[in-house]
């Protein structure tokens, strides 16, 4: 099997799924398109993708899930017996039930499996009291995933059929976390109304007029408006996040290492 061209599907707030993506695609050595799923216009967008393509598909973990707003638009893809690499990234804490329930969800699409990984990306919640693999993906990740895309290419070179991808995982899947309405703070001192909080949300939830303004009940605590704050206005006071910033620092700093399933 030889793709002639690698759709790369990614619903990454923080970036950190779409730098490893990217990588992985080098990796292949095919050229790619985007198919970011993460501007909320990703809401109602239709993909259709062939036999001859190679999709490599991209979450972030949320509670050893993939987020319900990646679901819903994944589902919006159609495949056609379509070659797909699976990878689920996380905030060195663990990936759970995330890479089977993404295997699950683009099998019934028509995708077929080819490869699976769960690589580290800087956790959301990363603050700098409480940093949880900041910086991730580093270099050597990056490299391990070029790596993971030149092996790909290698088992999809030997394949006539597709055999059956094991990814680890339960079924049923985790219950997805939820807890109370929340979303990040503005500094109304520090905060220029430039808009990027706007800008990068995946669920506009947040307006910027003379002041900033948050839906609280459409905010999924990605907390990309916090990350791509220009002057470091936008921030968590929200204490059940805090502490769980506090709870991940304490328990999960000890690096990670991506893993591979062929
Ligand atoms: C609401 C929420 C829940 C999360 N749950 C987990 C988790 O269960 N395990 C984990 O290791 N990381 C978890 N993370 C961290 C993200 O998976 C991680 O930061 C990822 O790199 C974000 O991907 P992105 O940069 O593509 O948005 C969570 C992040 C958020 C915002």
């Amino acid at each position: 099997m030889e793709p002639t061209r690698i759709k790369l599907v990614y619903y990454s707030p923080t970036g950190t799924s779409k730098k490893t993506v990217e990588a992985i695609a080098k990796g292949i050595g095919v050229d790619y398109d985007h198919v970011d799923l993460t501007r909320p216009d990703a809401a109602t967008m239709k993909h259709s993708m062939s036999s001859t393509d190679l999709a490599v598909i991209a979450a972030p973990v949320y509670s050893g899930r993939i987020p319900l707003t990646a679901v819903n638009r994944i589902k919006n893809l159609k495949a056609d017996g379509t070659p797909a690499v699976l990878v689920a990234v996380y905030g060195n804490r663990a990936f759970e039930d995330a890479l089977i329930e993404l295997k699950d969800i683009t099998s019934e699409l028509g995708f077929k499996a080819v490869a699976g990984a769960a690589f580290i990306g800087e956790h959301s919640f990363d603050a700098s009291g409480t940093p949880i693999a900041t910086g991730r993906p580093d270099k050597m990740d990056l490299e391990k995933a070029k790596e993971f895309g030149v092996q790909v290419k290698a088992k999809l070179a030997g394949l006539v059929e597709i055999p059956e991808l094991e990814v680890p995982g339960n079924r049923p899947y985790r219950k997805r976390g939820g807890g109370d309405p929340r979303s990040p703070e503005t500094d109304p001192d520090s905060c220029i109304l430039c808009g990027m909080c706007a800008r990068v949300c995946p669920t506009a939830a947040v307006t910027v007029s003379d002041i900033v303004e948050t839906e609280k009940e459409d905010c999924t605590a990605c907390t990309a408006c916090v990350k791509n704050c220009p002057t470091g206005a936008r921030h968590w006071e929200h204490e059940g996040i805090l502490k769980v910033a506090a709870w991940l620092h304490e328990n999960y700093s000890a690096r990670r290492e991506p893993e591979i399933f062929l």
